[in-house]
């Protein structure tokens, strides 16, 4: 037998395109090639991209530019790139970049295979009607007990400065028995905690027979498949957290207490100008309702400043919401102007503004996390052993309330779910010690 090819695949952005790298990985396994962990020496290169922000994009041109020299010794290797700057920046992408072979949009993924070995430059950013995933081997390659599993895609807001539904197009969910039976395939394979991806998670309608399904309708059937202990979603919107939803925060133990619901600013102008469709006192009174369900949660969010006409009481008040909310854990991003999106049409702020802001965002947020980590000092959690630590004997895994957590556990295993007593917290992790059983 031929040995096999290499592939090398380098991924930005966000948890889907994490997702959608090992899909790939595996179409591409059917195809007679094993993933290797640099682009020296690989057969095929596939950079997975991410539009978000302009640094993000950045990147694909700067990783292109040092992938000039591996190719002119191996002519034969293939550059591929994929995800979020292919679907927005297409056939550009192979103009500028004439070692470039293919490009392929987020939803064309099941093509891949087929454009690998056609000669010359090929490219599909088509959205076709069909799911991509079904046309995808189906999941064999595990390296963990923890996995990401997609139910939706795309999205349908159109908040003023972003480019997800462009790049990802209009929502799609997969029907439920699809995600039930991919589910249960990670279980036999030994996941024990599953995340429910979407860029519009909540916003979940699948098919099951004749009827539509909810992400709580969901999270409660996945919530009875045995050997799955812990479920997780992301990402939300403040207006797609339906009742049923909020209840299952309470009704369900598998259902980890932790939610990441982005709130972008305190400024109800800002949010305004966002086309959130969401106020300041929505979303405070939606957080209350969740805390009523599940007292113990850990809040996670994302805030953008400098947004175009964001003027300093504006971020002021973001500060605020900030305090009054008390967030466990947030990503924090200056304003980037996105070509295409509306706010990309208006003057933007000084730089020196926005970074300041960002500044003094960042310090509230990085108290507030560290107040969260320090309140688990003392407290009992289950934690997911993922890998050994550095030190010999030491175990890491994720926390109910997903902080990083080392253990001394000689005789721990990846994939133990064990109670643990939470002894100090350090910068970006916790330890603790094993109960027993
Ligand atoms: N679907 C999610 C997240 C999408 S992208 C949501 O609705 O919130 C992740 C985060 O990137 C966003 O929440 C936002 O905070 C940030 N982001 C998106 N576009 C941005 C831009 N143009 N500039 C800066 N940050 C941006
Ligand atoms: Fe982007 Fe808004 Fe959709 Fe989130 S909800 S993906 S921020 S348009
Ligand atoms: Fe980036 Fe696309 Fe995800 S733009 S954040 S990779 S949806």
């Amino acid at each position: 037998m031929a040995d096999p090819k290499k592939l090398f695949i380098k991924t930005y952005g966000c948890q889907m395109n994490v997702y959608d790298s090992e899909r790939m990985a595996e179409a591409m396994g059917a195809d007679g090639y094993v993933s290797v962990d640099s682009a020296e020496g690989a057969d095929m290169v596939l950079i997975n991209t991410c539009h978000i922000r302009e640094k993000a994009s950045e990147k694909l041109y700067s990783d292109l530019g040092r992938l000039r020299k591996l190719k002119a010794e191996n002519p034969a290797m293939k550059i591929g790139v994929a995800g979020c700057v292919a679907q927005a920046e297409g056939a550009e992408i192979l103009r500028r970049m004439p070692l470039v072979d293919l490009v392929v949009g987020p939803q064309a993924y099941h093509r891949l295979p087929e454009m690998a070995r056609a000669p010359g430059q090929s490219i599909d950013t088509d959205f076709p009607l069909e799911d991509k995933f079904d046309a995808l081997p189906e999941r064999k390659a595990l390296r963990g007990p923890a996995a990401f599993l997609t139910v939706q895609e795309g999205c349908d807001k159109f908040c003023a400065f972003c480019v997800v539904p462009y790049t990802r197009g209009a929502e799609v969910s997969r029907p439920v028995e699809r995600i039930l039976t991919e589910a249960r395939g990670l279980v036999a394979r030994g996941v024990r905690d599953i995340t429910l991806l979407g860029q519009n998670v909540n916003a979940y309608h699948g098919m099951m027979q004749d009827q539509d399904w909810t992400l709580a309708r969901l999270l409660r059937e996945m919530a009875q498949i045995d050997g799955l202990e812990r479920l997780r979603y992301t990402t939300s919107h403040p207006n797609d957290m339906d009742n049923d939803l909020i209840a299952a925060h309470g009704d369900l133990p598998k259902l980890m207490p932790y939610l990441h619901l982005p709130v972008q600013s305190g400024s109800d102008r800002i949010l305004k100008a966002m086309n959130r469709k969401h106020s300041t006192e929505d979303y405070l009174r939606l957080i209350e309702r969740i805390r009523a369900a599940r007292p113990d949660i850990l809040l996670s969010s994302d805030f953008i400043v400098g947004f175009p006409g964001e003027t300093e009481a504006e971020f002021e008040q973001t500060l605020d919401l900030i305090r009054a909310v008390g967030f466990g854990m947030a990503y924090s991003f200056k304003y980037s102007a996105r070509p295409g999106t509306p706010a990309a049409e208006k003057p933007e702020l000084p730089a020196d503004v926005s970074d300041a802001r960002l500044q003094r965002l960042q310090a509230l947020l990085g108290e507030q996390q560290r107040a969260a980590q320090s309140a688990m000092v003392g407290r009992e959690v289950g934690v997911l052993y993922e890998k050994p630590g550095r030190q010999e004997g030491q175990m890491i895994g994720k926390s109910d309330h997903l902080h990083a957590v080392h253990v001394n556990d000689s005789t721990g295993q990846i994939g133990d779910l064990v109670r643990v007593r939470i002894t100090a917290a350090a910068s970006n992790s916790l330890a603790g010690e094993r109960l027993p059983a």
